[in-house]
């Protein structure tokens, strides 16, 4: 069987960058995928010019989750916070080279991880910020509205 991955979501998979926690960050976000359960951590350093100087991620998720974050954590070490909410799933993708279709939800697992962690600088250093406005971290509990409560 062809593999489906290109060279380079394999070589983020092998040799993922910025794995780990970051000790006293400034924000820490974690996200469940209403797609598939998976769950990602990212935590991160920001400095007093709200410059992103160091992201990490650990996930409890797949190959291209692991791709994904390690991507999209080198994509925003560096840039401001809003730079960083501006960027998309779909260019998280675009810098992996593609994905596979039935994989796109694990880059939004990124996506979403990165707006958790920031959402968690902002609400702890009072700061709002257009591009989260109306994200809930915990909106994955929304989706699950379908499955009855227990009585
Ligand atoms: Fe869950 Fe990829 S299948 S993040």
């Amino acid at each position: 069987m062809a593999n489906m991955y290109n060279d380079k979501v394999m070589d983020h998979f092998m040799n993922p960058h910025n794995v780990g926690e970051i000790e006293n960050a400034d924000g820490v976000g974690t996200y469940g995928s209403p797609v598939c359960g998976d769950m990602m951590k990212i935590s991160l350093s920001i400095d007093e010019n709200e410059v992103i100087t160091d992201a990490k991620f650990k996930t409890f998720g797949c190959g291209s989750a692991i791709a994904s974050s390690s991507v999209a954590t080198d994509m925003i070490i560096g840039k401001t916070v809003e730079e960083a909410l501006a960027i998309t799933n779909e260019e998280i993708i675009a810098e992996l080279g593609g994905l596979p279709a039935i994989k796109v939800h694990c880059s939004v697992l990124a996506d979403h991880a990165i707006k958790s962690a920031v959402y968690d600088y902002a609400q702890k250093h009072g700061k709002t910020y257009a591009a989260l406005e109306g994200f809930d971290p915990n909106a994955e509990e929304d989706d699950h509205h379908d499955i009855p409560e227990e009585e």
